[in-house]
């Protein structure tokens, strides 16, 4: 096999694979695999569940993911594949796992301009997850060099396409409401998108729509949430977690990678079955426990 073949294989079966952009290098995995996505987290080791950005190879098949407003297209057109990423609502009945939108109702969406990064796509045929192939909290890699330090053997396998032609990651620009947005400043300047657009790029506002995770109730269902179950009592939808069992169990192993790649999609589940309460089974405060304790802390908050 290629490398290229071995690095599609991985990603279709579940794993990681760094590979080179024009930014910086990605920790890839398939986007519509709850699973994958969740183990980005944990070889990034990030303590909280940052959305990510998903990759596709180019407008056609990001239209399937996100709806296009009038500014997203002409932004589309005029600099993909490059280093832009653009927030748009999420499109109904979009494959990409709810952990990487981590529960939000958008989705990042980009076509990078490196030549193995688009083939990689085409190969595997979904979108592919990317954030920048490092431990969280430190710099982000331009070379297969930084990535195999960084992240060692938590990658199952690195495509190398030599060094990162930009070096910093690609700037985010919201959509979701009627102003364009500068969420990260990037590797496409500010003037060139404003001009584009023909206006200039406003800052984020304060609030779950452009802050993910920063708002306390944001992530609330609306039932009233009782954490860290020890038994489960009468009347209650229930969420289970290893040896505390129910239909829906974040992972009947104990496996904390695995719940939380089941974490969203069964929280959607059980707010939908009209429950008052929601009991969810204690999780050890370990490895992505963590941040599926601030998740669920969140989700337990009193409301605005
Ligand atoms: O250049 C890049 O963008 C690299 C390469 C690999 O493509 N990727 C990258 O990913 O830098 P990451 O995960 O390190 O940064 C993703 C950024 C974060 O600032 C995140 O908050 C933002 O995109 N983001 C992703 N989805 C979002 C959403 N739904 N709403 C708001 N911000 C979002
Ligand atoms: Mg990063």
């Amino acid at each position: 096999m290629t490398d290229m073949e071995t690095a599609a294989t991985i990603l279709l079966g579940g794993g990681l694979v760094a590979f080179p952009t024009e930014t910086v290098y990605g920790l890839g995995a398939d986007a519509t695999d709850d699973r994958a996505v969740a183990r980005i987290y944990a070889a990034k080791g990030r303590p909280q569940f940052n959305p990510l950005i998903s990759h596709v190879t180019d407008v056609e098949d990001a239209f399937a993911l996100a709806e296009f407003p009038a500014a997203a297209l002409t932004l589309a057109a005029r600099f993909w594949p490059g280093p832009l990423t653009l927030v748009l609502p999420r499109k109904a009945g979009c494959p990409v796992s709810l952990l990487a939108s981590a529960g939000l109702p958008s989705i990042a969406l980009r076509v990078p301009q490196h030549p193995l990064a688009l083939e990689l796509l085409r190969a595997v045929g979904r979108p592919v997850v990317a954030p920048s192939a490092n431990p969280s909290g430190r710099i982000s890699p331009t070379t297969s060099q930084h990535v195999r330090e960084g992240l060692g053997d938590k990658v199952d396998f690195i495509l190398d396409g030599g060094p990162s032609a930009v070096g910093v990651e690609s700037t985010v620009v919201s959509l979701l409401d009627d102003m364009p947005r500068l969420l990260r400043a990037g590797g496409l300047a500010r003037e060139k998108i404003e001009d584009a657009l023909g206006q200039k790029l406003q800052a984020p506002v304060a609030g779950p729509l452009h802050a993910p995770g920063q708002l306390e109730s944001h992530y609330a269902p609306r039932a009233v949430m009782r954490l860290n179950a020890k038994e489960w009592r009468e009347g209650e939808a229930r969420l289970g977690f290893g040896a505390l069992d129910a239909p829906l169990n974040l992972s009947r192993t104990g496996d904390v990678v695995e719940a939380a790649a089941n974490l969203f999609a069964m929280l959607h589940q059980l707010d939908n079955a009209n429950s008052s309460t929601i009991a969810v089974a204690a999780i050890p405060e370990m490895g992505l426990g963590e941040a599926i304790n601030d998740r669920l802390k969140r989700a337990a908050a009193p409301r605005a």
